[in-house]
């Protein structure tokens, strides 16, 4: 889980960080859209890079969800009986509802997103309109439903990461009682920047910030 919740953070973040170029303007963010599709050229043929770190990611969320699984099998096989009284076992507990049920939404939310932005199959604007008027025309005001399904999709993104990349550090050793506020932090303060950079998108353009 650690290690391709690694892989999935470290895409979010970049992500997130591309997407912002929309404030720059139609030609910078249109440039960074082409830049993706031709990073490497001439060594390697067009889309080569993307591709493989589409692959990597494709892996990484599959092997993710695959972790969770199975993780949430050992954990009931382990503890077959409920505990007694209102004491939950981790395995019941609220963190665990909330990555698991916040898990599958963000799942079918992905499957929209890819629809909307990679394939255009649910965008206003087709394979002939630039990446720049396709995200403006997706987030219109008069969709302003799109915008509230995309904002309330990355809220649970980030307490997504905000709960994983806290598991992570605890997976991997980090924590101690000295360390423990400090690392909560840095995983709540990950969570919230990635969370308002993605947010500022949509919401810039609903709101007729960016058009
Ligand atoms: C709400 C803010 C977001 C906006 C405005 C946004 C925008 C975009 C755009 C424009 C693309 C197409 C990029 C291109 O082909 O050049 C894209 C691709 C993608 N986005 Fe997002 N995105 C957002 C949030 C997210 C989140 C939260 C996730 C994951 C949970 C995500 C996952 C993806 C994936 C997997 C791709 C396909 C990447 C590829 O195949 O190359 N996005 N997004």
């Amino acid at each position: 889980m650690a290690v391709t919740g690694g892989v999935l953070v470290t895409f979010l973040i970049t992500h997130m960080l591309g997407n912002l170029k929309i404030f720059l303007g139609a030609e910078e963010f249109n440039h960074y859209a082409h830049w993706l599709r031709t990073i490497g050229e001439p060594a390697v043929p067009h889309r080569t890079v993307l591709t493989l770190l589409e692959v990597l990611l494709g892996v990484s969320v599959v092997l993710h969800m695959w972790s969770a699984v199975s993780l949430a099998r050992r954990a009931r096989a382990a503890r077959p009986v409920k505990y007694h009284g209102k004491k939950k076992s981790h395995a019941h507990g609220y963190a665990v509802h909330t990555m698991r049920y916040g898990g599958v939404i963000i799942a079918f939310y992905v499957i929209w997103h890819l629809l909307d932005l990679t394939f255009f199959v649910v965008n206003p604007k087709g394979a002939d309109a630039t990446p720049y008027e396709r995200l403006v025309a997706d987030f219109d005001p008069s969709r302003w439903y799109i915008t509230v399904w995309y904002v309330v999709a990355v809220l649970l993104v980030g307490l997504h990461m905000n709960h994983g990349i806290w598991s992570a550090f605890q997976t991997l050793g980090l924590r101690t009682a000295g360390r423990d506020k400090v690392l909560r932090a840095l995983a709540g303060g990950i969570a919230a920047v990635v969370t308002a950079g993605f947010v500022a998108v949509p919401v810039s353009i609903t709101f007729g910030w960016v058009s």
